[in-house]
């Protein structure tokens, strides 16, 4: 492509030469690669792999270029009365956030960051509990059975491809013991990463759909495939219970039948992971051969 000048552009736009390069900056500050030559102008070296923003939006996707996480994002349209099934998706986060307050690294141009906002009619957040696990079930049924991705789910929230995590999941709820106002689902999914693109202190344990299979995808395809299937799981939880999901994470799960740690706030329990029970807690043999029913923790 040829290099276009500042003048040519101003006169074309009819705006100053100043708001010329204002927006010059703000596109390259959305990943557009502009170069810029003296008494040449401007050219377009590379354009970024944007989520499809029109789309999005004409389907009632709240989209939002830069956030710091869509989960707060949700959770403050949630608290102004915004509908089950809002939902918000961002092409980066500058503080996405994963279990245990960690820092989820969310760039622009090769993930998936989004959340949405469900008002489940249960009768406490402790009937809510399994929907971490029915939210993976969701997203790996639709990348086993459709797009033939080999992704196991770690309990009780992670995603792996060949060990490596490519998606979490973070669920946050605001209710009562017996009443639930909403519940905030997010999804971090890495799809188009390059291997070296990840920052070294996640190094060798993070990898993207795109590391694993050779493929590039189109994230917003991707995202709304995503969220047809996460929205019938949920409606099949609503209707039916865990069950139909806990068949799904038996099938795709890492650890069942394997020896683990879990480390439950600094507390470790060692032992055989045994099964699921029908509310989604681990079942764990210990060493002296003791029962236990864990519903939250760490598998390391
Ligand atoms: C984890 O594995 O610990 C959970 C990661 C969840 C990340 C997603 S990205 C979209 C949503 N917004 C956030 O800040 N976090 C979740």
């Amino acid at each position: 492509m040829r290099y276009t000048s500042g003048s040519y552009i101003s006169g074309k736009l009819n705006i100053s030469r100043a708001a010329v390069n204002k927006h010059v900056s703000e596109l390259r500050r959305a990943g557009y690669h502009i170069s810029a030559r003296q008494n040449l102008g401007y050219r377009l070296v590379e354009e970024p792999d944007l989520l499809d923003r029109k789309m999005l939006e004409e389907n009632g996707v709240h989209f939002v270029y830069s956030v710091e996480s869509t989960n707060t994002t949700a959770r403050n349209l949630a608290e102004k009365g915004y509908p089950e099934f809002t939902t918000v998706i961002a092409e980066e986060q500058t503080a996405g956030r994963g279990r245990r307050e960690r820092h989820w690294y969310s760039p622009p141009h090769s993930g998936l960051w989004f959340s949405l906002v469900l008002r489940p009619r249960l009768s406490g957040p402790a009937k809510a509990a399994p929907l971490t696990l029915v939210t993976a079930a969701a997203i790996s049924i639709y990348f086993n059975r459709v797009a033939s991705l080999k992704v196991k789910i770690k309990w009780p929230n992670d995603l792996l491809i060949n060990e490596k995590k490519t998606g979490g999941i973070l669920c946050e709820l605001k209710g009562e013991p017996d009443y639930i106002d909403y519940l905030i689902v997010g999804v971090g999914i890495n799809v188009n990463q390059n291997a070296e693109s990840f920052p070294p202190k996640l190094g060798a344990q993070a990898t993207s759909l795109s590391a694993e299979s050779g493929k590039n995808y189109n994230r917003t395809d991707l995202f709304f495939a995503l969220k047809d299937s996460i929205l019938q799981s949920y409606e099949q939880f609503i209707a039916l219970g865990f069950s139909q999901a806990r068949k799904t994470i038996l099938e795709y799960n890492t650890f069942i039948g394997t020896n683990v740690s879990i480390n439950r706030g600094g507390n470790i329990l060692k032992g055989l992971a045994l099964d699921l029970d029908s509310k989604g807690c681990l079942l764990v043999k210990d060493t002296k051969g003791t029962l236990h029913r864990v519903n939250y923790g760490e598998i390391t």
